[in-house]
């Protein structure tokens, strides 16, 4: 019988409920009952929440909720929940928690909470002369501002500065208002994006030119989380002594700082541990990760979120500077039990505490990176989580789990097609 062609235009899907959802798609990918069922298995999400959410929901999508153990930051002992389906993400920052632990652990501070939006007006006559115009304006521009978000006033937020740029597009000139806001608690999206689309008319009027966006940056440099530490030459020794391992570190990021490959894969194990924060707590893990990589490329080349050096003593030093677009209310973040739950773990009560911890956790996961690359290498410490994965993509269950993954690490080839020949050698089979 010929196939009928699968047809995604379906009328009226966003009108249905979840289940009935299920059901078109389960007709159109066909899913068995089983499969449907998980969909409709939404764990800690309460599913009517979920259907708010985003639009067109079937289901929830859970990932494992690991506590880093063994942070100081500022002085106070934190645990730190990371949502992450990455193994080694949260050993990670327990292992470089420890090891500067008993010296301090991390300091850490944040440049403000400021947050940008850009209002972009092209075809105006004289752009520099138009500038002026706006920025003598700035009195209005607060009002117009400060006057849609009240609460924000109330908070100590809003308003706070405003700046226009001249750039040169393949399209001709266009002049650029940067609207800066300080947004608090928030990360700040809703609050700059209404204040941007209001004033725009204004912009207009005194530009003669014509807006079409009205948007934040992502590129959130006047939020910059940093932290830093020092880590001891006795507790980072290993086989060949701390002095190796320093030196490997402060090698593994001159290389990131001057290769963008290496800088690539460098920066994204900095937000395996931010990004796995920053999800934890409802915040947007987009925004993080544009702002993180766009200021990595801040002065022309893509270059090391991080940096590492040897202090006066030789100990090795280590520092990060990011942006860090997160806050405590609106959105998911409020919204979802877990990420509630989650902040309370970390107990961060203010936008600007979480960001801190979050720059902490970059550091500390950076390091313990650097430090497996610099020595044994990633995948020894990989292999017993990976190990383990594979015994169950084998079919392993139960007991046999841990059984087949060990046996895999003692013959070190872990791959799936071992683990079906040793979980059968297992079963007598
Ligand atoms: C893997 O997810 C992250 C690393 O590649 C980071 C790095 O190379 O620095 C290990």
């Amino acid at each position: 019988m010929p196939n009928t062609p699968r047809n995604s235009r379906i009328s009226g899907f966003h009108r249905m409920s979840p289940q009935e959802r299920r059901d078109t798609v389960a007709g159109f990918a066909g899913l068995d009952a089983a499969a449907v069922e998980r969909l409709a298995d939404t764990g800690n999400l309460d599913a009517g929440l979920a259907d708010r959410l985003i639009e067109n929901v079937v289901g929830t999508m859970n990932i494992p909720l690991g506590v880093a153990t063994n942070m100081k930051v500022d002085g106070e002992d934190v645990l730190i929940p990371m949502a992450t389906e990455e193994s080694s993400v949260v050993a990670a920052v327990c292992n470089a928690g420890r090891q500067c632990y008993e010296t301090g652990g991390f300091t850490t501070s944040l440049s403000g909470t400021l947050m940008i939006a850009q209002i972009q007006a092209v075809g105006v006559a004289d752009p520099h002369a138009a500038r002026l115009r706006i920025l003598d304006r700035r009195d209005a521009i607060k009002e117009v501002c400060d006057g849609c978000d009240p609460i924000l006033l109330g908070l100590g937020g809003g308003f706070r500065d405003v700046e226009v740029r001249v750039l040169e597009t393949a399209g001709g000139t266009m002049l650029i208002t940067h609207l800066i806001v300080d947004t608090r608690d928030a990360m700040g999206a809703n609050a700059v994006n209404t204040m941007a689309e209001k004033l725009a008319p204004r912009v207009e009027e005194w530009t003669g030119g014509r807006v079409y966006l009205r948007i934040l940056s992502n590129l959130a440099d006047r939020r910059l989380a940093r932290a830093h530490a020092v880590w001891h030459l006795d507790a980072i020794g290993g086989q060949g002594g701390g002095e190796a391992v320093r030196d490997g570190i402060v090698s593994a990021y001159q290389f990131a700082a001057a290769d963008p490959y290496r800088a690539a894969t460098h920066n994204k194990g900095i937000m395996n541990g931010v990004s796995a924060v920053v999800l934890a707590t409802g915040n947007d893990t987009r925004a993080v990760e544009a702002g993180a990589h766009a200021y990595a490329a801040r002065n022309g080349s893509y270059s090391s979120l991080t940096r590492y050096e040897v202090t006066k003593d030789g100990h090795l030093s280590g520092s990060i500077e990011l942006p860090m677009a997160v806050g405590l209310i609106g959105g998911a973040t409020k919204l979802h039990p877990t990420a509630q739950t989650c902040l309370r773990i970390v107990g961060a009560t203010s936008a600007e505490r979480l960001a801190r911890v979050i720059a902490a956790v970059g550091l500390a996961q950076n390091f313990s990176a650097l430090k497996a690359l610099a020595t044994t290498g990633i995948q020894k410490g990989h292999m017993a989580l990976h190990a383990q994965n594979i015994a169950m993509m084998a079919g392993a269950v139960g007991e046999e789990i841990e059984r087949v993954a060990r046996t895999l690490v003692e013959r070190g080839t872990v791959r799936i097609d071992v683990a079906q020949a040793v979980l059968s050698e297992l079963r007598g089979a």
